[in-house]
């Protein structure tokens, strides 16, 4: 399988915090990636460095095959890179289909058919369909996840990075969410999800890597990430070698 996404020796820090430290990472096409590590770590950074929004210091994003690191982020979204953002950012003053189709026309460039089409669907996906005409900024925490997610997927994402979309959800909220998430990856869209929500994570991701101190400082498959000891070394202040 060929990387959709690498990240090559990407480095980046804020003033004294370092938070990538050469960091090499490959996504192949159609993976669903789980991201985790502790408050702080670098982690939304990370993203901001994938879809335009932080500049690295120093390596390569390579999406596609070609290195996207200086593209501002509208050219990154055109090329197939969406992002939601940990805490949702919807034009509150316009309607959930309005997001939508900002996504759909600005992010994706369809024409206004497409988009509508494009957005109807996408309604009805992120289970939004009644809600169409509510202006954005009067929905609740789910919703607003919801539309969230709903903004990225309207902008036809090859390469979908989710921000902590389950934080704050009940569990009836975040098993819808998780099956949404996976009819996502089921579609072909390659997945980079950021999650504290680890049950979530396990559900449908193919792989794990753990972000501390600027690097990646575990990679593989979720459930043996998870119960390794230098992971819980990290979340639980338990020693390596106790
Ligand atoms: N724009 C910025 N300017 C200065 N420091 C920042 C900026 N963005 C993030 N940081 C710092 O970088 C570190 C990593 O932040 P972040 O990427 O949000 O971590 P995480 O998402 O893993 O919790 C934190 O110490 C944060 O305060
Ligand atoms: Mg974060």
């Amino acid at each position: 399988m060929t990387a959709i996404l690498a990240l090559e020796n990407l480095s980046k820090r804020f003033g004294a915090v370092v938070v990538a430290s050469d960091i090499d990472l490959a996504v192949p096409r159609g993976q669903a990636l789980g991201v985790i590590g502790p408050n702080g770590a670098g982690k939304t950074t990370l993203f901001g460095m994938i879809a335009g929004s932080v500049r690295p210091d120093a390596g390569r994003v390579v999406f596609d095959g070609a290195d996207i690191a200086r593209l501002p982020p509208a050219r990154r979204c055109r090329l197939g890179v969406a992002r939601s953002f940990q805490i949702p950012q919807p034009f509150g003053a316009m309607s959930v289909f309005e997001n939508l189709l900002v996504a759909a026309r600005m992010g994706a460039g369809l024409d206004q058919g497409e988009a509508n089409a494009l957005c109807v669907e996408t309604l009805e996906r992120c289970g939004l369909a009644a809600l169409a005409n509510r202006r954005s900024g009067s929905l609740t925490l789910l919703q607003r996840k919801r539309l969230e997610l709903g903004r990225a997927l309207a902008s036809k994402p090859k390469l979908l990075l989710l921000d902590e979309v389950a934080g704050g959800l009940t569990d009836e909220e975040c098993k819808s969410l998780v099956a949404l998430v996976r009819a996502v990856k089921e579609s072909g869209v390659t997945i980079v999800w950021i999650e504290h929500v680890v049950h979530a994570l396990i559900a449908v991701v193919d792989r794990l890597v753990v972000l501390h101190g600027g690097a990646l400082i575990a990679d593989g498959e979720p459930r043996e990430v998870i119960a390794s000891p230098r992971v819980a070394e990290i979340y639980m202040g338990i020693p390596a070698d106790a």
